[in-house]
């Protein structure tokens, strides 16, 4: 039985700006699986051109002759090319290239986390005044229809909090070190061979990449215009073995988590930092270079998205998704319809790190006499900190000091600053202490 209307096919041209990594899995895409798209969709998805300053690199994709070019006016002035793929990343060109594309009237479809988190609102005003869209499926979580879920099907509800592994590169790392026990250095130069990591693989360790994709699913999810000024941000770089290893000791496995909350009078934090998080809860069991995203809606309750937040092609997957929904007329349907709270009212929404509360890990290096227990204890105590679980192994290390470990109760982080400013000056204590924090993700139970 054969179902539906029969339409003629719709030829779709697309101009791809951009032929690295992810651009080459794009062309790639619409090379290989134009049939089966045309057949699901009825449109035919061509390539017009494709523009990078490098025309000579080998690269994983044979294009169709003469259509890679350095010339992004070639792109720009073809009318018969409806859709602009930026993929060329960075903050500079990228904006330039997208804000023409938008003037030439071509919708544009990115997976330019950098550029939408840092000038997203300037971009989407040019769209809207253009009457086109900007679509970044491809932005958040690679593969993971993240953006979609929380933009259509899960659009009735009041979204309360997200916690997300958003960076491959980062997830690989810590999910090497608790496994295997392999050294920070050696599982960050596997991941940039397996292609996870940025082209300045900065941005993924200091969590720059994470809270880029923070800034923009926190936009769609709570509906404000959020900067990256409004995220604080703590990434893996000083993250040790150890750590993990006591963590795991006490029950937890260490993530770098992107974590937006909203509470019951619209206030929101948003944070990126490594968390602890109990070895049971869903997060815990994502590794290597996969993402995952539990959203906590008021009518679904949580729902959790998983996949491969990097790479290739599950990135391709992500962008040429978004060139279809452009080519069918959706994106520019659901992006007139994207409505942030402006600016001016988000700004008194923010919650500032200071006061928002979790339960901590504290890691310090203590003399292995007498009455040394009671002078940390004390700091803690005098700043509103209590403790709800202590390790120490029998033994001494170097200079008769041995490691401790202590987990709070919940405190402002405020009351934390201030502890740990003076657990550095103790003279019972060798260095700075170590402090991570630990992230209770509710549960969401019968
Ligand atoms: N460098 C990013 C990551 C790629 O590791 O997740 C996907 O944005």
């Amino acid at each position: 039985m054969t179902i539906g209307v029969f339409m003629a096919e719709k030829q779709v041209r697309v101009g791809l700006a951009g032929f690295g990594t992810i651009g080459c899995g794009v062309a790639k895409l619409i090379l290989e699986e134009a049939e089966s798209i045309a057949a699901k969709t009825g449109l035919r998805l061509e390539l017009g051109c494709v523009v990078d300053t490098d025309t000579e690199s080998a690269r994983p994709v044979k294009l169709p002759k003469s259509i890679l070019t350095n010339d992004i006016n070639r792109l720009l002035n073809d009318d018969t090319i409806q859709i602009g793929v930026e993929l060329i990343g960075g903050t500079d060109a990228a904006k330039d290239v997208q804000l023409k594309m938008l003037d030439a009237g071509k919708d544009v479809v990115t997976a330019n986390k950098a550029l939408l988190a840092e000038h997203g609102n300037e971009l989407y005003e040019a769209a809207h005044r253009n009457g086109r869209c900007i679509a970044f499926e491809g932005s958040c979580g690679g593969g993971i229809p993240i953006i979609s879920a929380i933009r259509t099907g899960l659009v009735a509800n009041n979204i309360t909090a997200m916690y997300g592994i958003v960076n491959g590169t980062c997830n690989y790392i810590l999910s090497e070190m608790t496994s295997k026990g392999e050294g920070f250095s050696e599982a960050l130069a596997q991941a940039q061979n397996k292609g996870y990591a940025e082209a300045d693989p900065t941005l993924d360790i200091n969590g720059g990449d994470s809270a880029h994709k923070l800034a923009i699913l926190a936009s769609i999810a709570f509906g404000y215009e959020i900067t990256l000024e409004d995220i604080f941000v703590e990434g893996i770089e000083s993250v040790s073995k150890a750590d993990i290893r006591y963590g795991g000791e006490m029950g937890y496995i260490l993530k770098l988590l992107a974590i937006g909350q909203k509470d019951k009078e619209g206030k929101v934090s948003l944070c990126v930092y490594p968390s602890f998080i109990a070895k049971d809860n869903p997060l815990a069991r994502v590794n290597g270079p996969f993402n995952a995203i539990s959203i906590f809606g008021s009518a679904v309750g949580q729902v959790m998205y998983y996949g491969r937040g990097a790479g290739m092609m599950p990135t391709a997957s992500a962008v040429v998704a978004d060139i279809i929904d452009a080519a069918l007329g959706n994106s520019v349907t659901t992006f007139r319809h994207l409505h942030l709270k402006p600016r001016s009212e988000t700004e008194l929404l923010i919650e500032k790190i200071g006061n928002c509360v979790s339960r901590f890990y504290i890691k310090v290096l203590a003399k292995n006499q007498p009455g040394v227990v009671a002078k940390y204890s004390k700091v803690l105590g005098d700043h509103d900190i209590s403790i709800s679980g202590a390790l120490q192994h029998e033994g001494a290390g170097p200079n008769n000091t041995v490691p401790v470990v202590i987990i709070t109760h919940s405190v402002q982080q405020k009351n934390m600053t201030a502890a740990l400013v003076e657990l550095a000056e103790l003279d019972v204590l060798s260095g700075r202490p170590v402090c991570i924090r630990i992230v209770d993700i509710p549960e969401d139970k019968d």
